[in-house]
């Protein structure tokens, strides 16, 4: 695998095998990689002649300093897995390569930042516009590849590319889960064994809905999930939301007119896990 770290580098390298009518696949991540970015990766593979992997955790997108600071970094472990896939490329770029001068550029995403995690982490989408935006200007690749995991991002960013006119094409990819529903996370390695223990209660709690919407209001519904939630000790829900998985505004009553998305964010001691299900 080729390693990167500078822009200039990586920039000229990937200019020539586009001189030679190769195609790029992209996935962009934060490290601490998974099985979740493993199956992006793979799609990018399938999909593309180039799979390029970055790895940069963004300092602008964290909202809360610890959660920067105590983000894992395991870098080698990282190059050895991506190796393994055979990846071709890893853009793994400093912070100050990346950010030489403080960028302020505020990007509007036509509301789509409202609720949800735009609303409880101020700035959060701002900062993931500003790199996944200077990091395709760096990579200029075919095909972008995102997790639905984090299904407010990948809306936002398909906003985003529609509205800068990026050529990208941007392929969302499901949300791969431990055995036992958990969510795969980065942030899943900062869980206390007990914490882990009980994490799958937030993907079981999502996958009631299913069986209930049809009987049941959307108050009842809330009303359900906080329940379960708060019946761990250990879990604090920061939100729930039902959401129209276009416009990502909430809906008021269910009705097959629309497609609906249910997203949920919960402390887990003291760390903050999402997950979502469509329904
Ligand atoms: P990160 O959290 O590392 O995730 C990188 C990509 O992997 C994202 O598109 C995310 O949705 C996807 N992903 C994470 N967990 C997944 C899972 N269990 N199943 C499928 N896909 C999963 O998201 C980011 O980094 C950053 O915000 C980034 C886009 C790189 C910008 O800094």
């Amino acid at each position: 695998m080729n390693v990167f770290t500078k822009i200039v580098e990586i920039k000229e390298y990937l200019s020539k095998l586009r001189a030679n009518g190769l195609t790029i696949g992209f996935v962009p991540t934060m490290g601490a990689l998974h099985e979740g970015h493993l199956s992006l990766l793979r799609k990018a593979k399938q999909e593309n002649d180039i799979c390029i992997c970055s790895i940069f955790v963004n300092p602008l997108q964290f909202n809360n300093i610890e959660d920067l600071i105590k983000y894992p970094r395991p870098i080698e472990k990282d190059i050895d897995i991506l190796t393994s896939v055979n990846c071709a490329i890893l853009f793994n770029p400093s912070e100050k390569e990346i950010y030489p001068e403080p960028d302020n550029t505020i990007f509007d995403f036509g509301g789509l930042d409202k609720y949800m995690e735009g609303a409880s982490r101020p700035g959060h989408f701002n900062g993931v516009a500003v790199i996944v935006n200077k990091l395709f200007e760096i990579i200029n690749p075919n095909k972008a590849y995102f997790g639905e995991k984090d299904y407010q991002q990948l809306t936002i960013i398909k906003y985003l590319v529609k509205a800068l006119n990026i050529p990208v094409k941007i392929v969302a990819c499901p949300t791969l889960r431990e055995s036992d529903g958990l969510a795969m996370s980065s942030r899943n390695l900062r869980l206390s064994s007990e914490e882990r223990k009980v994490a799958p209660l937030i993907y079981s709690t999502l996958s009631e809905i299913k069986k209930m919407y049809k009987s049941n209001t959307i108050e009842d519904i809330k009303r359900f999930v906080k329940n379960s939630i708060h019946k761990c000790p250990l879990m604090k829900l920061e939100y729930f939301e039902i959401v129209n998985t276009e416009t990502l505004v909430p809906v008021n009553v269910i009705d097959d007119s629309y497609s609906r998305i249910a997203c949920i964010a919960v402390y887990l001691g003291n760390i903050r896990l999402i997950d979502n299900i469509k329904f």
